[in-house]
């Protein structure tokens, strides 16, 4: 160093040497590079600020003041810059080879939740199983035997006109109400039974507010030795009660179906409390029926009933359009 170094050279050359100092420290990706800058600039014997701190000597007295706390400032800078990078690379090695910065905040999972009517059959195959019912299941594709012979409805009935079913080809349809499993159960099994069904049926509606071409339905048949209209309202009573709330007030309405004799038509108070809405039909099981699967009418009786769930969920959610229940819109799906 001469003697007679200019304040103007030492100076420029200390602020280059912050300059690429910063970035050195600032660029570093991993502890060995922050080391790397560190022995370079830092460096206790060789480092770059030793050298510049060497310079003090050759500057006049009134120079050296004004450098000496030039230089103080920077050597902090750069200790400061060292110790941040230090800090920043101190990350798992894995992470950082990844790309992945764990520093980030994280990203809140959107997690879905079953489909309001999944719900509703679920909580209904619950409900109805602590009455004793276990679940039977059977085709949508389904026959006319079982839709509609061994159900005591005759070729004649108005319910099997073609443009209230999808008829299929070779003597199939899809069904259009599930108590066609009640016929496909006891065509299996001996009395006593006590199941539900819960499944879709179809009919060519006009979609509204009310109605769908397809939707689903419960259905429940139990037989045994001595069982009466009376045990049908027990049950229809505290299902609706069980399901839809102590104060829910339902009403029974003589009716007339193929398959059950006396048959009722079942209404429910809808929310808001203005009107009654159908809920289902239900009955005693027609003598024709058991001969129809070989059961003894003298031996035993039954009840069934079908109701529908759409209803039930709406009912329930005070939901007042049907067709919110299919359109998978996850604003509405979500508040459920
Ligand atoms: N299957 C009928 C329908 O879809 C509902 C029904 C009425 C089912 C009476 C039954 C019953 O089991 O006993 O309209």
């Amino acid at each position: 160093m001469s003697a007679n170094d200019s304040l103007d050279a030492a100076q420029a050359d200390l602020e280059a040497l912050e300059a690429s100092a910063l970035s050195a420290f600032q660029g570093a990706r991993d502890p060995q590079a922050v080391e790397a800058a560190r022995i370079e600039f830092l460096g206790q014997k060789q480092g770059r600020i030793k050298t510049a701190q060497e310079r003090l000597r050759g500057l006049d007295p009134a120079a050296k003041k004004v450098y000496g706390q030039r230089f103080n400032t920077v050597k902090k800078t750069l200790e400061d810059a060292c110790d941040a990078a230090k800090a920043r690379v101190e990350r798992p090695a894995a992470a950082v080879a990844e790309g992945l910065d764990i520093t980030l905040p994280g990203l809140r999972p959107r997690l879905g939740h079953r489909h309001p009517l999944t719900q509703t059959a679920e909580e209904l195959v619950d409900l109805f199983g602590r009455f004793g019912f276990s679940v039977a299941r059977g085709p949508e594709v389904e026959d006319i035997f079982h839709n509609f012979e061994a159900l005591n409805i005759p070729a004649s009935h108005p319910a099997r006109d073609p443009l209230d079913n999808f008829y299929l080809s070779n003597g199939t349809m899809l069904r259009s109400q599930t108590s066609t499993v009640q016929i496909r159960v006891m065509e299996n099994q001996p009395p006593p039974v006590r199941v539900i069904a819960i499944g879709r049926v179809y009919r060519p509606d006009t979609v509204d507010a009310t109605h769908s071409f397809m939707f689903h339905q419960i259905e429940g048949l139990m037989v045994d030795r001595g069982v009466t209209m009376a045990d049908l309202k027990t049950v229809l009573r505290l299902f609706a009660q069980s399901y839809l709330g102590r104060d829910v007030k339902i009403r029974f309405r003589p009716s007339f179906f193929p398959f059950t004799e006396p048959s009722v038509e079942v209404d429910m108070l809808w929310h808001g409390g203005d009107r009654w809405v159908e809920m289902g039909g239900a009955g005693m099981v027609d003598p024709n029926v058991f001969r129809a699967v070989g059961y003894d009418p003298e031996e035993v009786t039954g009840f069934a009933f079908g109701l529908g769930i759409e209803r039930l969920c709406m009912r329930r959610h005070a939901i007042d359009d049907i067709r919110l229940l299919y359109q998978n819109d996850t604003r509405f799906l979500g508040q459920f």
